[in-house]
């Protein structure tokens, strides 16, 4: 762990550097050379070994279903939404999917794109995945016929306040990885392979804990500080698949794949500093130490929602997220992968989920919500779109193909 030490001490070296060379009259030493001189300084003890640098962790491209959806949540993820040209028909599509399926299978792998203008950029993939998703306007222009039902616009509920430029789009983007650099070149690669046949409609940037800076696996925080993903299905669990991955009832070329479903949910930061910590606790139902519920003592106990105070309320409230969010049915939930967003004077959730039919699991969860759940005081659902996400690609295939073959 002495990453965050290496990187900590580089400034003041560079400054005591700099510094030091200024008063020694020399400040004309070139830039280029200062890199070079501030590694000679470095004695070989301080050196970074090979097994503590990870950049060139790759997750496989190619398989039976995209990456970015089981693969453990990245630091850093841009979804973005895309727009097609009202000119691009199915072979426009085809093409659009060969090239960025191309440029995704190199890319994610540390190789730089087809026309890649800065090739360096590609070569710490970190963990990077691109996952490509489809909204109606894309199905229909291979065949309106293979649009699953739920593909479209969620039906509206009552504490929204959507905004179109957070909504909906053809074609979506999802790109995550554990630095930002890359992850920023990805985009820019994948954006220049659309640009003959479409404009980006939305772009949203999203973050967790830098990498390494907690223990693989543990829960993430949102900006209300809560542990925010407990109850959520895990990938190596039985119950994750029937959950996630679309089966025997999705159309053909969906089969493997799954739902997607994007909301910007804005969170007021302010109001909530405002409320005490019981308050906090009592509107989500969970403690906000260890994000045990407030009916037990560790992350992972079982809520115990009949629970009653002395005074004969329940210990967890009827208004309770948690207990608005749960089901007694088990196929009523979703899969759960979101970041934490932060623009322009605007925080909030980049409420990212998958599932088999969001008509089924979404929609109804969120039903419930919008009628009574605390947490409404202080988030605004400002954002909405839903993607087909399909299976993935063999080699020398592109991600849609199955649109193709049906
Ligand atoms: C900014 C918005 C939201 C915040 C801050 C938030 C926060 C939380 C927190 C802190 C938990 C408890 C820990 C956990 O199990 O993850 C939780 C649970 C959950 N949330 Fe949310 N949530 C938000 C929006 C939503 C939305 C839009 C949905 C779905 C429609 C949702 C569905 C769930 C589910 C299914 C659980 C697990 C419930 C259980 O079975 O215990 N949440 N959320």
């Amino acid at each position: 762990m002495d990453r965050p030490e290496e990187e900590g001490a580089r400034p003041s070296r560079r400054s005591v550097l700099w510094g030091g060379a200024a008063a020694a009259g020399v400040g004309a030493v070139a830039l280029s050379g200062g890199d070079a001189l501030i590694r000679s300084l470095r004695s070989p003890g301080e050196a970074v070994s090979a097994d503590q640098v990870h950049g060139d962790r790759t997750h496989p491209f190619h398989g039976a279903r995209q990456a970015g959806i089981a693969t453990p949540p990245q630091a850093h993820a841009r979804f973005v939404g895309v727009d097609l040209r009202e000119d691009v028909d199915s072979d426009g599509v085809r093409r659009l999917l060969t090239l960025l399926s191309d440029d995704a299978a190199r890319l994610t792998q540390g190789r730089s794109a087809l026309a890649d203008t800065e090739p360096e950029l590609a070569s710490c993939p970190a963990g990077l995945t691109v996952t490509l998703g489809f909204g109606p306007g894309l199905v229909e222009r291979v065949d309106p016929g293979l649009v699953p039902d739920w593909l479209g616009p969620l039906p509206e509920f009552d504490t929204d306040r959507l905004e179109d430029g957070w909504s909906h789009g053809d074609l979506l983007l999802q790109v995550c990885g554990d630095d930002p650099l890359t992850l920023s070149h990805t985009v820019r690669m994948l954006l220049k392979d659309t640009r003959a046949f479409g404009s980006v409609r939305w772009s949203q940037d999203g973050f967790r804990r830098s990498y390494g800076a907690e223990p693989q696996g543990t829960t993430m925080r949102n900006l209300f500080g809560q542990v925010d993903g407990t109850v959520n299905p895990e990938p190596e669990e039985a119950d994750f698949d029937p959950v996630v991955w679309c089966g025997e009832g999705a159309p053909a070329w969906l089969r493997g794949g799954t739902a997607m479903v994007l909301r910007r949910v804005s969170m007021d930061v302010d109001e909530w500093d405002r409320l005490d910590r019981p308050g906090r606790e009592d509107s989500v139902g969970r403690r906000l130490d260890n994000g045990a519920p407030l009916t037990g003592e560790e992350e992972h106990d079982e809520p115990d929602l009949d629970a009653m105070t002395p005074l004969g309320f329940p210990v967890i409230a009827e208004y309770a997220h948690i207990r608005r969010a749960r089901s007694e049915d088990p196929d009523e939930r979703i899969f759960r992968r979101g970041y934490n967003y932060e623009s322009e004077g605007d925080a909030g959730l980049l409420f990212a989920c998958y599932q088999r039919d969001p008509s089924r699991q979404f929609v109804p969860i969120q039903r419930r919500l919008d009628e009574l759940d605390l947490l409404n005081e202080w988030i605004t659902h400002i954002g909405s779109a839903v993607f087909a996400v399909p299976p993935g690609c063999a080699e020398g295939g592109f991600v849609g193909q199955t649109l193709f073959e049906a």
